[in-house]
């Protein structure tokens, strides 16, 4: 091998992670004029085969949109007014339509990543792959710089700014000194088992369940690609879940009615997630932001993860646009403070909902009937569906 040469590039805003948030945030910079270079861990293929989140929020499609990435969402996505309820064999449907107006769109988190991809390669913005060693030098100073290798060589970009948009695992949460942030977290003693099917969804809405047996979804993504999940045991791994077994489980989980007309068939992926509620505050460090998963992770119920990624990256590519269109710093100085009070709300609502629906080691006999009796004032009461229907749609900006 030759001598290893450093390489360097300069950019305005350096983004570590190709993910929702990565990708989102340098389009829409990208639409103002502002350059990014886009550094990836792993491969387009790998990012583009993770099965993840399958509910958009107003507020994202309307990002979306204005990073020019939403027409196949709006020829292929599917608009839900509503959701369905479950508890033992009774069932009620929350309007999301009736109570804010608004609609959900289901439109797979692949399906964005690949819009936003196929965006940014059309309009040449830089984005490197597996790049390895990521390293931030000088965040809290006026030139930061991205220093990473790559194919065996170093190289080095300089920037005004860095986006960490990488995900729960990422560095850049942690090139934060530790006595500069707190982290805040909750582990739920349970996991989600999904899976994705080649079989029509057994009803043209989502339904949430909660059995004795623990919780259940049914999502989609479209007419013929089922997405189930069942709540299961942290101990579970994929592989001790043969298909037929997923599906009687199901079937076990969701009201009858639904169970006789669930088609079945092989999986066409399957995985298990662990739940999680994590916040880290601040998001901001110097010149360093973290958008998304690098600052919060939320418990799936409430379709928030993707979400909320997607309100950081507004708030930060408002804060950006500023500065760079005006020379005022006052987005940048209170970004961490506008995305946290969001985030909170959607943690609290992501809380709230998992709280609901599943099932608990320790639960007492009390315990349980507050879930019903909660479940019924939902039923019942029309301000109780009003504000789970604001949230589920999204709170604004
Ligand atoms: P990510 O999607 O995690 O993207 C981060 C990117 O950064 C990745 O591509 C990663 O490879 C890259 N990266 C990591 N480290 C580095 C590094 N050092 N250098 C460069 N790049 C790096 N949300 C829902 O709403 N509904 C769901 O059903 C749902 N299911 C989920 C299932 C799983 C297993 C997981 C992990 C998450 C799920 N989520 C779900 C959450 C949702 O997918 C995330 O909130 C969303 O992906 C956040 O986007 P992001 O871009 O912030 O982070
Ligand atoms: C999904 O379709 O993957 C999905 C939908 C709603 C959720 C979580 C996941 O709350």
């Amino acid at each position: 091998m030759g001598p290893v040469e450093e390489c360097c590039v300069k950019t305005q805003v350096a983004i570590i992670g190709g993910g929702p948030s990565g990708l989102l945030l340098a389009q829409l910079l990208q639409t103002r004029g502002i350059d990014s270079v886009v550094l990836e861990r792993k491969t387009k293929a790998h990012v583009l085969s993770r099965i993840r989140a399958g509910v958009l929020e107003r507020g994202l499609v309307g990002l979306l949109e204005e990073a020019g990435c939403a027409d196949r969402l709006h020829a292929e996505g599917f608009t839900h007014d509503g959701t369905l309820l479950s508890y033992g064999d009774e069932m009620f449907r929350v309007d999301f339509a009736a109570h804010t107006g608004t609609p959900v769109v289901v439109y797979g988190q692949t399906e964005v990543t690949r819009d936003l991809y196929a965006a940014r390669e059309a309009s040449g913005g830089p984005i490197a792959f597996e790049v390895e060693d990521v390293r931030i030098e000088g965040a809290d100073g006026p030139t930061p710089s991205v220093i990473y290798s790559q194919g065996g060589q170093m190289r080095r970009v300089d920037c005004d700014f860095i986006a960490g948009c990488d995900g729960f695992h990422g560095v850049s949460r942690q090139a934060i000194p530790l006595d500069q942030r707190q982290e805040y977290e909750k582990v739920y003693p349970f996991g989600w088992l999904g899976i994705l099917s080649e079989t029509p969804p057994v009803n043209d809405e989502l339904i949430y369940a909660n059995s004795e047996r623990g919780f259940a979804l049914c999502s989609m993504r479209n007419a013929n690609l089922s997405r189930y999940y069942i709540q299961c045991s942290l101990s579970d791994s994929p592989e001790d879940w043969t298909d037929e077994g997923f599906w009687e489980e199901l079937k076990r989980r969701i009201p009858a009615d639904q169970a006789a007309k669930l088609v079945t068939g092989p999986s066409i992926e399957k995985s298990i997630a662990p739940l999680r509620s994590f916040v880290c505050a601040p998001m901001r460090w110097g010149r360093l932001f973290l958008c998304g998963d690098a600052a919060h992770i939320v418990p799936p119920t409430g379709a928030k993860g993707l979400n909320t990624a997607a309100s950081d990256v507004h708030y930060l590519h408002r804060a950006l646009t500023r500065f760079y269109e005006t020379g005022e710093s006052d987005g940048i100085e209170s970004y961490s403070t506008d995305a946290l009070a969001r985030v909170w709300k959607t943690q609290r609502f992501s809380w709230w909902f998992s709280s609901l629906m599943h099932r608990y080691p320790d639960q007492s006999a009390f315990d349980l009937h507050m879930q019903v009796a909660e479940l019924e004032h939902l039923r019942s009461n029309q301000a109780a569906q009003k504000a789970m229907a604001e949230n589920y749609v999204g709170l604004p900006y």
